[in-house]
């Protein structure tokens, strides 16, 4: 019996790349950089299965080089890397790492809301410097998380994490979502709102939606001017959701108070990037799933969906199940 080819892109967590040992025969690229395009575009055109990380664009010009391929596994909960469209209409099977991650994003977001409140890095860096001489009454003071007004835009399971989080801080939370979640309603006393509102009453907002169309560039002039002067933005879903250059005239012009980003339109983020100037916005280098224990779930999780497409068995997490529907 010949095994299928698989590529991976990144060498993940062993806990999942010893899953691989005798169901395929896989190359790895084991680079710390992103494997470039022309190598991607050479190996996946002899696989059967992809596994790949976000660096990875998988359009419909690498999906048109691979007839035998039959499945994508992405190494993350978003997938706006690939072109799921065309791997649909392919027939190509693309998976990804949803809830185990949950937890792991939520607790990056809120570690974001409370360093830029409470400007932890501002603090660590003022020390550092020699620069603190005495305690102050006005030293590098705050604003409150405790008691705030907490706008979530897209209330998934991560927005959802992040608000039973908001509640152990006595936070009112207000959010935007398609559909209504009751649950969230009546176990969080979170309201839906229109994103008026959420733009108008927050103290801090926290990204929470996949990048796509409809959410390219919400975070603009117009709607950055409609936040509070006292509020903060917070970004652990994609850094295209936000008009990085209006975001930096509103931090740096006081139409918000400031930003906490995990997320950026280029990553890594260029060190001419002007947002990484400004003292009141706190930067990341996408960190929202790096925890041990998270990774090493992903890392399974992926290879366990790629192995069940390969097999012939369905996948736990698949993002375009009409593919399998139809076959
Ligand atoms: C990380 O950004 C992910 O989508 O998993
Ligand atoms: C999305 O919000 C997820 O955690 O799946």
């Amino acid at each position: 019996m010949t095994l299928p080819k698989v590529y991976v892109t990144r060498r993940i967590q062993d806990s999942g790349m010893k899953l691989l040992d005798g169901r395929v025969e896989y190359e790895v690229w084991e680079e710390d950089r992103p494997v470039e395009r022309s190598e991607l575009l050479r190996k996946a055109a002899a696989a059967d299965g992809l596994l790949a990380t976000l660096s990875d664009r998988i359009d419909d010009e690498l999906l048109s080089l691979c007839p035998g391929l039959k499945v994508v596994s992405n190494y993350a909960v978003g997938y706006d890397n690939i072109d799921v469209r065309a791997a649909t209409d392919r027939g190509v099977v693309v998976t990804n790492t949803p809830d185990v991650l949950t937890a792991a994003t939520a607790d990056i977001a809120f570690t974001l809301m409370l360093a830029s409140a409470r400007r932890l890095v501002e603090g660590n860096e003022f020390l550092r410097s020699g620069e603190w001489v005495t305690w102050q009454p006005n030293l590098l003071l705050g604003a409150d998380v405790s008691g705030a007004v907490l706008g979530i835009y897209g209330m998934g399971k991560i927005g959802q994490a992040v608000a039973r989080r908001a509640r152990g801080f006595d936070m009112e939370i207000l959010y935007v979502n398609r559909s209504p979640r009751e649950e969230a309603e009546r176990e969080l006393g979170a309201r839906r709102v229109a994103f008026e509102e959420l733009l108008a009453r927050s103290d801090f907002i926290s990204i929470h939606c996949p990048l796509s169309d409809e959410t390219r560039g919400l975070f603009n002039e117009s709607t950055l001017r409609s936040m509070k002067k006292t509020a903060y933005l917070i970004n652990t879903s994609r850094g295209p959701v936000v008009d990085q250059r209006a975001l930096y005239r509103a931090c740096s012009e006081g139409w918000i108070a400031g930003a906490g980003l995990d997320v950026f339109d280029i990553e890594p983020v260029p060190l001419d990037e002007p947002l990484l100037t400004l003292k009141n916005v706190t930067t990341i280098p996408h960190l929202g799933s790096a925890t041990v224990r998270t990774r090493e779930s992903m890392a399974r999780l992926a290879v366990e969906n790629l192995l069940a497409a390969l097999e012939g068995r369905r996948p736990s997490a698949v993002v375009n199940p009409e593919v399998l529907d139809g076959r």
